[in-house]
């Protein structure tokens, strides 16, 4: 197989992991590996003609949270520890800085990381919808729907108050900028935001997500909203503890394609399942 070494990733090495997530199936665009590249630090393992072989980008969003992705090894280089001596990297540097490592794993990243100590038990459900359908009128909602501007992102996200980090301005910029018609708010007659949502175009279908709001009426009229501005296909990280939601997605006729299992490593727990009572859907493994 030759020799490998491990080397920092650096943004110029985008399109090379987009190869890698490409290979995996999975839906990112060369755009969302260079964001997550400057988000935090990316490590890799190299062959000695450059190839990218193997992948693993840690960010700290905020004091304590730290989330980890594009954990990825080349099918032809499998089996052989880089996956772990990667993520052995991510979580040092996070650690090293406070920040307790999280991730979204699919059932082969479990397979690695239950070795490293990370446990959890939120799910999410991946779901697909081929092309968006008719949208249902809610009438009387008590608020209105308007698309979110660039200029008021610092604004909101400060406003949903969320402390976590998932709601970090530096995110929802890059996903307003990438997705401008899909990021949409529901605002109550004094202004105050009761749910936004944001989305981004991949390489395999439109990622729809994060999604937070006061209630499920509210998550369907923003994912409608948001849905009719493209023709799809669609996909959506459901959290799969909100079963009115799930049973509403399946209804509509999103597919489940697949899960996810949100962990963490270290003592600090993840929030409970009331905290995430308004999180109908996240941004996205790879973008927590
Ligand atoms: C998951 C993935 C990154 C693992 O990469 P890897 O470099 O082969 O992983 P490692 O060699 O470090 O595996 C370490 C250990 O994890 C376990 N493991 C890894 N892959 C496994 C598999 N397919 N089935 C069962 N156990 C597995 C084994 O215990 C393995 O140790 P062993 O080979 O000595 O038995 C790789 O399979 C991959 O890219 N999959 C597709 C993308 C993906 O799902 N990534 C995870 C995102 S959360």
């Amino acid at each position: 197989m030759g020799v490998l070494t491990l080397q920092p990733i650096i943004p110029a090495d985008a399109e090379q992991g987009l190869r890698l997530s490409c290979l995996a199936g999975w839906n990112q665009t060369v755009d969302d590996w260079r964001y997550l590249i400057r988000s935090g630090s990316g490590w890799g393992y190299y062959r000695t003609d450059g190839r990218l072989v193997a992948s693993a980008i840690a960010s700290q969003w905020s004091g304590h949270s730290g989330w980890i992705s594009m954990v990825l090894t080349d099918p032809d280089y499998r089996r052989r520890g880089l996956a772990t001596s990667l993520m052995s990297e991510a979580i040092a540097w996070l650690e090293s800085r406070g920040a307790s490592p999280c991730l979204d794993a699919t059932p082969a990243g479990e397979a690695v990381y239950g070795h490293l100590g990370f446990s959890g038990d939120i799910l999410l459900s991946r779901y697909v919808l081929q092309a968006g359908l008719t949208q249902e009128q809610v009438l009387d909602a008590g608020y209105i729907l308007e698309p979110i501007q660039a200029a008021e992102i610092g604004a909101l996200s400060t406003l949903c108050q969320d402390r976590s980090g998932w709601l970090r301005e530096a995110l929802l910029a890059y996903l307003q900028q990438q997705g401008p018609g899909l990021a949409w708010k529901a605002v109550g007659s004094d202004q105050t935001p009761r749910g936004i949502i944001f989305g981004r175009p991949g390489s395999l279908a439109t990622h729809l997500g994060p999604l937070i709001a006061e209630d499920v009426t509210i998550a369907r009229e923003l994912l409608q909203v948001a849905m009719a501005s493209l023709p799809g296909p669609f996909l959506i990280d459901a959290f799969a503890h909100q079963k009115n939601w799930t049973g509403w997605l399946e209804g509509y006729g999103f597919i489940r394609e697949r899960g996810f299992r949100r962990l963490i490593k270290g003592p600090r727990p993840l929030p409970k399942m009331e905290v995430l009572s308004r999180h109908f859907a996240s941004a996205g493994p790879e973008m927590g």
